[in-house]
């Protein structure tokens, strides 16, 4: 089994969705001893933002990059192998005002590729990275307004694995991190329950 663990949260060792991807990845090897473990930290080490440079690199023939251009080939190869060789992915996302953090979007922007990730086809898009089981950490300060509904955050990774194809996402959450400490201590114990409960029995053994 392949586990591929992001993190994208700015907050270091503060982390709440650091602690819970780490856990989460824990309670995996656990289980499945000879899964291999691949981290990446979008913080500290931040993929450039999508720009007109960039382009050439997201598509198209590859001759005649610059140095720059051809680093940035190369960090998006690693990021494509990385994902497409996942079984699971445990990704870390907290909501930065309202959204994802753009370190995160940076990486979606490098591995939503046509032909690579995804297809057109007549009867319109057709992901080709299905097969996998997606972990969300999902993080925040304040609450959902309606409990019926995804976050803003969890929506725009929710619609985006959709469409690569993978239809297994489950979330974790922990939020209402910022109503104090009781609150929030409270609600990580909730979230490393939710991990715990998960991880529970052989539902992720691949
Ligand atoms: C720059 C920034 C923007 C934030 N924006 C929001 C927000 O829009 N909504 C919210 O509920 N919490 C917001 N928060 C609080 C974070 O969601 C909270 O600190 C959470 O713990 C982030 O997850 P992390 O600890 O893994 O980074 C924000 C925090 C930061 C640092």
């Amino acid at each position: 089994m392949n586990i591929l663990q992001i993190d994208s949260s700015v907050l270091g060792d503060h982390s709440a969705s650091r602690s819970l991807t780490a856990q989460v990845v824990a309670d995996l090897v656990a289980k499945n001893p000879t899964a291999t473990v691949t981290v990446r930290d979008l913080d500290q080490d931040a993929p450039a933002h999508l720009s007109g440079a960039l382009l050439p690199v997201l598509g198209g023939p590859k001759d005649g990059l610059n140095a720059v251009q051809e680093a940035e080939l190369q960090r998006t190869e690693a990021f494509l192998k990385e994902f497409l060789e996942a079984d699971v992915l445990v990704v870390g996302v907290p909501q930065y005002n309202f959204g994802i953090p753009s370190q995160l979007k940076s990486w979606i922007d490098r591995i939503a590729q046509a032909g690579r990730t995804f297809r057109y086809t007549e009867k319109g898009p057709e992901g080709l990275a299905g097969g996998k089981r997606v972990i969300v950490v999902s993080s925040r300060g304040g609450v959902r307004a309606d409990a019926s509904a995804l976050d803003l955050h969890e929506q725009t990774v929710d619609v985006v694995f959709r469409f690569l194809g993978i239809t297994d996402i489950t979330y974790v959450r922990a939020h209402g991190l910022a109503f104090g400490p009781d609150a929030r201590e409270a609600a990580l114990a909730a979230a490393r329950g939710e991990v715990a409960a998960l991880n529970d029995g052989a539902a992720l053994a691949a």
